[in-house]
């Protein structure tokens, strides 16, 4: 029996050399190596070797297989290499090429880039922070009484961990607002933050998704008045959408902030003199506000000495009013369709 897989071998191995076609090297595969092939059915017969001998036939069985397997891989890489040989004899040196598919950044890594590079020519400087965080930096710092019903509107998810007799329970931050504490127990006035961070809440439909983008600005020096504020927006503005663009505050409320305000983008569109897409000539962007003495003494500031603004958008907002995109679905900037994400 041990001479029939020695037969096999030396028959097999000159026909796979021998092999000119790709299909050809297929057939003896199957041949030999095949469901039914000779070396498969020659294995089976392994029941009739003695026991004592069964160890040796089994080990010469399998260097048989891989002797021919191994005949098998090389004659195919051969085969390959002579087919590219022709293919370059036969090349038209005038044709187009074929461009191999580039990948790109996605598009809200793309917006992020911008909305860093903006604010860092103003000396704003990126920093990052936990996104699992105490309910104390993203509440109760920043002037959210216990319990108190405004913390629903974060839709916040809980960590299923021990609650700090401090800090209270652990949670994913549902805002970059967290940053403003961290940040200023981190370093004293003067203060140019951007956090830019992932933020998550309890809500998935075609307008929300459950984990997005927030970029806050925190901005702590003696005398700093709304008017800081009202120019930082306008050049974030004018440099993310355009020259001809223009911010608009209005009254809103935050606890973290007082006075609050939210904050619109005039329509590029009809500049601002209301059409079908913004309707009333303007275009929501997100929240702002002057710092809440109560948020700077949480942070170790004296509001007697400082003042601070702050304010929290999302890039995926920003990058789609940018783009005059209108999905159907929001949940499809995070799905995998290429088909979508390569016209960015
Ligand atoms: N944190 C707010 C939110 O998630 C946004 C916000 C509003 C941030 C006012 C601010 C601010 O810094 O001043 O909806």
């Amino acid at each position: 029996m041990e001479e029939e897989l020695i037969s096999i071998k030396n028959s097999a191995i000159p026909l796979i050399l021998d092999a000119k076609e790709e299909k050809e090297l297929e057939e003896l595969k199957l041949q030999f190596l095949g469901r039914n092939g000779k070396l498969t059915l020659a294995l089976k017969k392994i029941t009739k070797v003695p026991p004592e001998k069964r160890k040796e036939f089994g080990m010469l069985a399998n260097e048989v297989k891989e002797a021919l397997e191994e005949a098998i891989l090389n004659q195919a890489k051969t085969l390959k290499g002579s087919v590219k040989e022709k293919i370059r004899e036969k090349i038209d040196v005038t044709n187009p090429g074929i461009k191999p598919p580039l990948g790109h950044l996605h598009l809200v890594t793309q917006a992020i880039d911008e909305i860093t590079d903006i604010f860092e020519k103003i000396g704003f400087e990126r920093v990052r922070y936990p996104e699992v965080e105490w309910d104390w930096y993203s509440f109760e710092a920043l002037n959210f009484p216990k319990n108190h019903p405004a913390r629903d509107d974060w839709e916040t998810f809980f960590i299923k961990e021990e609650v700090h007799p401090k800090y209270g329970p652990m949670i994913l931050t549902p805002h970059t607002s967290s940053g403003q504490i961290r940040e200023m127990q981190r370093r004293k006035p003067p203060i140019r933050m951007l956090n830019i961070a992932k933020t998550y809440r309890r809500q998935s439909d075609i307008s929300h998704v459950p984990m997005f983008h927030q970029f806050e600005g925190l901005v702590i020096d003696k005398d700093i008045a709304i008017t800081h504020l009202k120019g930082t927006l306008d050049y974030f503005v004018k440099s993310f959408f355009g020259e001809n663009r223009k911010s608009r505050i209005r009254p809103y409320h935050f606890q973290f902030t007082e006075p609050s305000f939210e904050v619109d983008v005039s329509c590029g569109v009809c500049n601002g003199k209301g059409c079908k897409v913004c309707k009333s000539g303007w275009l929501e962007l997100g929240g702002a506000g002057m710092v809440h003495p109560n948020v700077l003494k949480a942070g170790g500031i004296d509001p007697q000495e400082y003042t601070g603004f702050a304010f929290g958008f999302g890039p995926e907002r920003c990058m789609m009013m940018k783009e005059g995109l209108e999905l159907d679905d929001l949940r499809l900037i995070y799905s995998n369709k290429l088909e979508f994400l390569e016209q960015f």
